[in-house]
């Protein structure tokens, strides 16, 4: 097995400590693992079983994992992401026996989502029972459990015990990672071991869905959609706060899910949404980017592949084609860090649909864009 290990020095309160984050490559057939995966996989079990810290590929983006059944591992997942402790974690499952231990009780809601649609990208909202510590949840009386349906992340959930809790491998406030050295850009030294997967498949975030509330309710939308969610359940809600974030409108409503009031996925430059008639966004941005660049910015475009050739920018990024939303989906985190990673200052990016995957691809979006859209 390739294996390199990263040595880094931190300040920790007052004494020095050394953590040293181990990367390991996994050497997967798909999404499943070979058997050179499997002796790295068992001891980053071990390491979870202690108290320590994983980052692991799931198909969705790259999750930081610690026992979930362990209030420490929690606190320690919070203070390496520097993550408010109210924003509740996702326990992960391997398996459907795994559910009775930390749920209360299970809706007949619950089985027939988990029949249709796991393992796989959806996270349902369910209440805890008395193993799952607070810590874990935010300090809530549900838990939000997932079935990720990557070889890595399946392997790993029944090597630390069957339950790990993760959130998004990335610092608090930037966007999730989408690869193995995008996790090590935010955490290297925070954390034991990163397990590199690869790239991740869909490139967003689970979609959640709160199931103690009736009709269940949509509280951040993602690969499965509003559609496919009522094919099995009838009618689905969607959270009121992810529809103002749509339609920009005001909500006084707080969001149900705590980590949606955060201004996640920025990146550090200001990123600016324009929506109009597509001659009229081209030229609109090549405008702006003319006199941001007169003013000493530099300026990028998330453009889709087929108006890619109208823009002037310094730095121009293809999302992918209009009618292709899954490349879109896969692409937009990693196009955010490259901006940053390029000291790009100002980011002007098309709108997409608002339907299907595209509600959540401009749901990240406009987080990331603080709301700001111009319309032409
Ligand atoms: O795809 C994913 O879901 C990834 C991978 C690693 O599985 N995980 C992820 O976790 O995105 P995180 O922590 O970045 O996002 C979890 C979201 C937060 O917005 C949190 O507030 C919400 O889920 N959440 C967790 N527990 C909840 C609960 N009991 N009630 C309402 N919202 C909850
Ligand atoms: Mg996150």
């Amino acid at each position: 097995m390739r294996c390199v290990i990263i040595l880094i020095t931190m300040d920790k309160k007052d004494e020095k400590t050394e953590i040293k984050t181990e990367f390991l490559v996994m050497h997967m057939q798909g999404e499943d693992c070979v058997d050179q995966d499997m002796d790295g996989i068992r001891r980053a079990g071990e390491i979870m079983q202690k108290g320590g810290l994983v980052a692991f590929p799931t198909e969705t983006v790259y999750g930081l994992g610690g026992d979930a059944l362990n209030p420490d591992s929690s606190r320690k997942i919070y203070a390496a992401k520097g993550r408010p402790s109210d924003n509740p974690l996702i326990v992960h499952i391997a398996e459907l026996d795994a559910l009775p231990k930390i749920v209360s009780h299970i809706p007949q809601t619950a089985w027939k989502l988990a029949d249709a649609f796991w393992p796989g990208p959806l996270t349902m909202i369910l209440p805890k029972s008395d193993v799952v510590p607070k810590e874990t949840t935010g300090g809530l009386d549900t838990v939000a459990v997932r079935m990720p349906s990557h070889g890595v992340a399946l392997a790993l959930i029944r090597a630390a015990g069957g339950y790990i809790a993760a959130p998004s491998a990335n610092t608090s406030g930037r966007p999730s990672p989408t690869k193995a050295s995008f996790v090590a850009e935010d955490l290297n030294g925070k954390i034991d071991m990163i397990l590199d997967g690869g790239e991740v498949g869909i490139g967003l975030e689970s979609t959640i869905v709160d199931l103690t509330v009736e009709p269940p309710q949509i509280l951040r939308p993602g690969y499965i959609t509003k559609t496919m969610l009522e094919e099995v359940l009838g009618k689905v809600a969607v959270d009121a706060t992810v529809l103002a974030l749509a339609s920009g409108e005001e909500c006084s409503q707080a969001p149900r899910a705590p980590g949606m009031k955060y201004r996640h996925y920025a990146p550090k430059g200001q990123l600016t949404i324009v929506r109009g008639e597509e001659q009229a966004v081209a030229d609109y941005i090549n405008a702006q980017a003319r006199a941001d660049r007169g003013a000493g910015e530099k300026v990028g475009v998330i453009g889709t592949e087929e108006l890619l050739a109208r823009y002037e920018a310094d730095v121009v990024k293809s999302a992918g084609s209009r009618t292709d939303e899954a490349t879109i989906a896969h692409r937009l985190y990693g196009i955010l860090r490259e901006f940053d990673e390029e000291q790009v200052t100002r980011i002007y990016s098309e709108s997409f649909a608002t339907e299907g995957l595209g509600q959540a691809i401009m749901n990240r979006l406009l987080k990331a864009a603080g709301h700001h859209v111009v319309d032409v």
